[in-house]
């Protein structure tokens, strides 16, 4: 039987992750790389029909120009990782991916974004036609390249926060809504995501952009068997926050404050730089600690941009708790890693494993990849060794 063909299709295929994504799976495909980082790689995951990763197809959509090989170099160029002769054997595959790389919409993005965008953002457009045209570039995509799926990821800068109206909570209310062409009611990550799910296509929401998995486009993903999941993919300061915080709970031990700092360089952190977008950032990493431990603390989170760092982010923790006998004692701890590398394996796990969720005919949320995100949309469980637990027994329950 011929092997289903799999399309990605990335929303910011020239940003640091999607570029990273790109030349990894490449890099993978022809033995030049080792999986360490994907999760799908372990034998956990073993016998479940993963789509290969050397058969996967990249296309997607930016705002900006740009080639994938001149990313690629600057990706390598700012983390030091892959030798230029890896980079010139992948120069043919980059450049035919780079024709498949299209102009995107910056629709209520907001000025850090708009910036960016290679011409002047105009609104002569409705939000409809956005969809559509979005939506055609999929149908194209898939029939170019003979796909039997794509996969829909979005890893686009963040939008500032998208404030819910009922027009976003019902299918038939956001029909309504588009119909009259009611401004502000869609940004950018909203058209994709509601793109992909008419088209059938899987979707992941890797950023903190609330547009995107909106109820309503939710909703459409259950009734259709589309699977969707987000938000904001946990690579860094969060992900040690979600392994360390239970400890807490397992001795008694009352956390008092929990103060995260965190400076990062790379044009991730120039957008975030802008409050508004920085809000949408601040609100996915807020709500873990408080959902653990189960109790109200005092604990911030900062963002600053340090443009000498580039794609390396720092993360300095303070925690001060309270012990026996009312004793105040702390711990800290200091992250270093690079944004892109930690973020592009989770990438290509969750490529794979919606995909085999929409072979199983699952639609909607798919809980089991909770550990993936920092604000896992429908799961309250956010300690990460239970949230594998999670992935692991879905896995055993494929294979049964
Ligand atoms: N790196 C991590 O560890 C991590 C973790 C969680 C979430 N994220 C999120 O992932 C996203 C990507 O991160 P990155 O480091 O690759 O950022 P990046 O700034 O390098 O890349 C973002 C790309 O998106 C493009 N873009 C912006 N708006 C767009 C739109 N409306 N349509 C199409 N393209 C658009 C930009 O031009 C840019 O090329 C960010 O939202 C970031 O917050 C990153």
């Amino acid at each position: 039987m011929r092997e289903k063909k799999v399309g990605v299709w990335l929303v910011g295929a020239l940003g640091s992750i999607a570029t990273t994504v790109i030349v990894g799976a490449l890099s993978l495909g022809r033995g030049l790389a080792e999986p360490t980082g994907m999760i799908t790689a372990t034998e956990a995951f073993d016998g479940l029909g993963l789509a290969p990763l050397d058969g996967l197809e990249f296309g997607g959509c930016d705002l900006r120009r740009g080639g994938l090989r001149d990313a690629a170099r600057h990706v390598m160029r700012e983390t030091g990782v892959l030798s230029y002769e890896i980079l010139d054997e992948l120069d043919e595959p980059l450049t035919g991916i780079e024709e498949d790389i299209l102009m995107g919409t910056a629709r209520n993005c907001g000025e850090a974004i708009e910036r960016l965008a290679a011409s002047p953002v105009t609104h002569d457009r409705t939000a409809r036609q956005e969809i559509e045209t979005v939506r055609r570039q999929f149908r194209d995509f898939k029939k170019k390249k003979s796909l039997d799926e794509l996969v829909v990821v979005n890893l686009a800068s963040t939008e500032p926060p998208l404030v819910l109206q009922d027009a976003h909570l019902e299918t038939d209310a956001f029909e309504r809504a588009l119909d009259r062409n009611e401004p502000g009611v869609v940004k950018a990550s909203t058209i994709y995501a509601y793109a992909a799910v008419q088209e059938g296509c899987p979707y992941i929401n890797f950023t903190p952009s609330s547009g995107a998995l909106i109820p309503a486009v939710i909703g459409l993903a259950g009734r259709r068997g589309v699977p969707v999941m987000g938000n904001d993919g946990k690579t860094g300061e969060t992900l040690v926050k979600s392994a360390l915080a239970p400890l807490f709970q397992c001795r008694n031990l009352d956390v008092l404050s929990w103060e995260g700092f965190n400076i990062l360089g790379n044009m991730d952190g120039c957008v975030l730089d802008h409050p508004e977008n920085k809000e949408s950032k601040i609100k996915s990493k807020d709500q873990v600690l408080s959902k653990i431990l189960g109790y109200p603390l005092h604990s911030r989170v900062h963002i600053h941009y340090v443009p000498s760092l580039d794609d390396q982010k720092t993360a300095w923790d303070f925690i001060h708790f309270r012990g026996f006998l009312g004793s105040k004692m702390s711990l800290q701890f200091i992250w270093q890693g690079y944004d892109s590398l930690l973020a592009a394996p989770l990438i290509l796990d969750l490529v794979r494993l919606v995909e085999l969720a929409k072979r199983r005919g699952e639609g909607g949320l798919m809980p089991h990849l909770a550990s993936y995100f920092k604000a896992p949309l429908g799961v309250e469980e956010h300690r990460l060794y239970e949230q594998f637990q999670m992935l692991l027994r879905y896995a055993q329950a494929v294979r049964a």
